[in-house]
């Protein structure tokens, strides 16, 4: 996958290139990650990006120009643009999945009180990722690199993102290492037991009961199984025994 990101602070963004499973990605070439420094691309003489807003009002906005000229030398026909902004669709899981499908992903940061509305009209889709408004869209576009790569083939292992929280909808079991003890507390024996079916269906418990009690929501929007409703079922009557 190859992803170009368009921002005025690519210092911003190089020590995640260059950390852990981001880093293997790139050397791995799983996934390509190029930065422009769209101020390249002022005609200005002293390379403006943003100017005040017609009609008056606080903060300076970015002009159109630069960033649509830095689209134009890297847009193919293959090419998704997305835009930073907290007016967008809320990014998920589900967007990271799609996401992962796209050959060519722009991602263009915005910074100041925003964007002339006109570089609206050169990309594809708006995300935010979360109802708060930060300084600038850089570090969403590393929430949005990093949740989108590691869904990459090689990326990591396949199975290492099968049980992810929210992939299968619900939120993932509880995980233990070493050491068995630690303060008094211990690991659950039967994760011990080398019983990989006892095992499967106690994760499965676990991350129902996770989601049962943290995040109910989620529940409401899936379509059980047999033996999810039945632990389900279970966990519900636990709960009102306490
Ligand atoms: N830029 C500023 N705030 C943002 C948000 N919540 N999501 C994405 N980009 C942003």
């Amino acid at each position: 996958m190859k992803i170009d990101i368009l921002t005025l602070f690519p210092e911003m963004i190089e020590g995640f290139l260059n950390t852990s499973i981001i880093k293997r990605a790139i050397a791995s070439e799983v996934a390509t990650i190029d930065i422009h420094n769209f101020r390249d691309f002022s005609t200005e003489k002293h390379h403006h990006v943003d100017d005040t807003p017609y009609g008056g009002g606080q903060g300076m906005v970015l002009q159109v120009m630069p960033i649509v000229e830095c689209l134009k030398t890297i847009t193919t026909p293959e090419s998704i643009v997305v835009l930073m902004s907290p007016q967008g669709r809320t990014f998920s899981h589900q967007v990271a999945q799609e996401f992962a499908t796209f050959k060519h992903l722009i991602i263009i940061c915005g910074h100041y009180e925003g964007f002339d509305e006109r570089v609206r009209d050169y990309v594809d889709m708006e995300v935010s990722i979360g109802d708060y408004v930060l300084t600038g869209g850089e570090l969403s576009s590393m929430v949005i690199c990093d949740a989108t790569i590691r869904l990459l083939e090689g990326a990591i292992r396949q199975s290492s993102h099968e049980d992810d929280s929210f992939a299968n909808g619900l939120l993932e079991y509880p995980q233990y290492t070493r050491p068995y003890e630690y303060d008094g507390n211990t690991v659950p024996d039967i994760l011990l037991t080398g019983h990989h079916e006892n095992i499967r269906k106690w994760r499965l418990y676990k991350s129902l009961e996770k989601t049962y009690n943290y995040r109910p929501d989620l529940l409401e929007k899936l379509e059980l199984t047999d033996e999810q409703n039945k632990m389900l079922a279970q966990i519900i009557e636990n709960k009102e025994k306490q």
